[in-house]
């Protein structure tokens, strides 16, 4: 085909990679590739979405669970899940996915088509953070804003369809709800490959009056919970101010930007990723461990949390406690390997599963290392599942039991 430049574009699906389109463009030949195929754990072939990038650990055959956890103590917290209230106080987001297959080059311009086959919904951000409490048991009441968009109506007909309360969701005229869209490229049998995201957000300050309604519902719905959940993706409904004005028996942190902002605003716990304590401190970790603990023990102090939970993708966790009441010294930090495979499927809101099994865990009356060792479960489980997706408390319930057996 002619571009209007003048150039030339032939393409075709690469007879050596079905994953890789052929193309030559004035004259020269090109391949671009839709990922790798890569097998799961079901011997599909499917291509993870969303690597990050993060550096590989050695792999660690079996479970995850080390001598100092007693899965019978595990079980019986994930049991008593449904007696327990959390409030999530955070940026609900819309996450889209449009999928197609890529069939041709534009005679346009020199970019790919994506022939769209499916666009689907799924409450992300803090939305997800929800519904993956609401799917492990819990009651939740979340505390955030949407527009008067459809977005916003999609994401409060989810949550009603699912039995949340949904009195503490303000509609901001005029206000866009987040979306991030996603757009994969691949065939149903074969390949699928994020080739673009494109998000669409307000760039205005949330109006004053919203921000106090907002914080009033926060406290009226920390007051009534046994853990809040702070989901802030730098979107603004959750902010330091309205954390420091809650009175809650337990705060837990998740921040993209900012973790570091909430000092003392009575947050106890925190569950952020690698990266986010690296740029909270101008640092890389690198593969070196101890500077990793060093910046971790540094975020425990800085925040004044009992606990942080470092979540290092496919490297695990690291989890750091503060010294107990009757003892001087901390314990050491710990490092959990992942459980289960370290080829994911999609990575997507991984990190919100593992904010509300931790949160969650903390409720029902979980230490530190408990409720981390449960997060690590239902992360490992998370990441097996297609798009923006939830871990159940049957399944958490299964994969502790499953875990026992191999240790006998
Ligand atoms: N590549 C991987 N292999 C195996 N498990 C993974 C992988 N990536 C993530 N996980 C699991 O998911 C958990 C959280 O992942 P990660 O560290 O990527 O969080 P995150 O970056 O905060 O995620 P999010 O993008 O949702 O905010 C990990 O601790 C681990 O249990
Ligand atoms: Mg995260």
């Amino acid at each position: 085909m002619a571009g209007p430049g003048g150039w030339r574009a032939e393409q075709a699906v690469s007879p050596d990679s079905p994953g890789s389109l052929r193309c030559r463009i004035r004259g020269v030949y090109a391949t671009f590739s839709l990922g790798p195929a890569v097998p799961n754990a079901h011997g599909e072939s499917l291509t993870p979405v969303r690597t990050k990038g993060k550096r590989s650990a050695a792999r660690v055959p079996g479970g995850a669970a080390d001598a100092s956890v007693d899965l019978t103590r595990l079980l019986d917290l994930v049991a008593a899940f449904p007696r327990h209230t959390i409030a999530v106080v955070g940026d609900f987001v819309l996450d889209g996915f449009v999928s197609g297959e890529i069939a041709r080059v534009s005679r346009e311009a020199p970019v790919l088509i994506l022939r769209r086959r499916r666009i689907e919904s799924y409450l992300g951000g803090a939305a997800n953070a929800v519904n993956n409490l609401v799917d492990l048991g819990a009651r939740v009441f979340p505390v955030g804003i949407v527009g008067d968009d459809a977005e916003g109506r999609t994401l409060i007909e989810s949550f009603r369809a699912k039995g949340v309360d949904v009195s503490r969701i303000l509609r901001v005229r005029g206000r866009t709800t987040p979306t991030k869209t996603r757009f994969l490229a691949g065939w149903s049998h074969t390949t699928e490959q994020q080739v673009l995201r494109v998000d669409h957000e307000s760039s205005e300050e949330i109006p004053a009056p919203t921000r106090e309604s907002l914080a009033r519902k926060a406290r009226q719905a920390a007051r009534r919970a046994d853990a809040v959940l702070v989901s802030d993706y730098g979107l603004g409904a959750a902010t330091p101010d309205i954390v420091r004005g809650l009175r809650a028996k337990r705060i837990t942190l998740d921040s993209r930007y900012r973790m570091l902002d909430y000092a003392g605003t009575g947050v106890c716990a925190a569950t952020p990723n690698e990266s986010e304590i690296e740029d909270a401190y101008h640092q890389r970790v690198g593969t070196d461990t101890h500077k990793l603990e060093a910046l971790g023990e540094r975020a425990l102090d800085d925040l004044g949390l009992s606990c942080l939970v470092v979540t290092r993708g496919k490297d695990g966790m690291a989890v750091f406690e503060r010294a107990p009441a009757d003892r001087r010294e901390a314990p050491p930090p710990r490092h959990i390997p992942i459980y289960g495979s370290d080829t994911p499927v999609d990575v997507t809101g991984a990190g919100d599963t593992v904010i509300a099994v931790f949160t969650l865990a903390l409720a029902a009356g979980a230490t530190c290392l408990e409720a981390a060792h449960l997060a690590n479960y239902a992360g490992g489980i998370v990441v097996m599942k297609r798009r923006t997706a939830t871990v159940t408390r049957a399944e958490l319930d299964a994969a502790l039991r499953r875990e026992a057996t191999a240790q006998r």
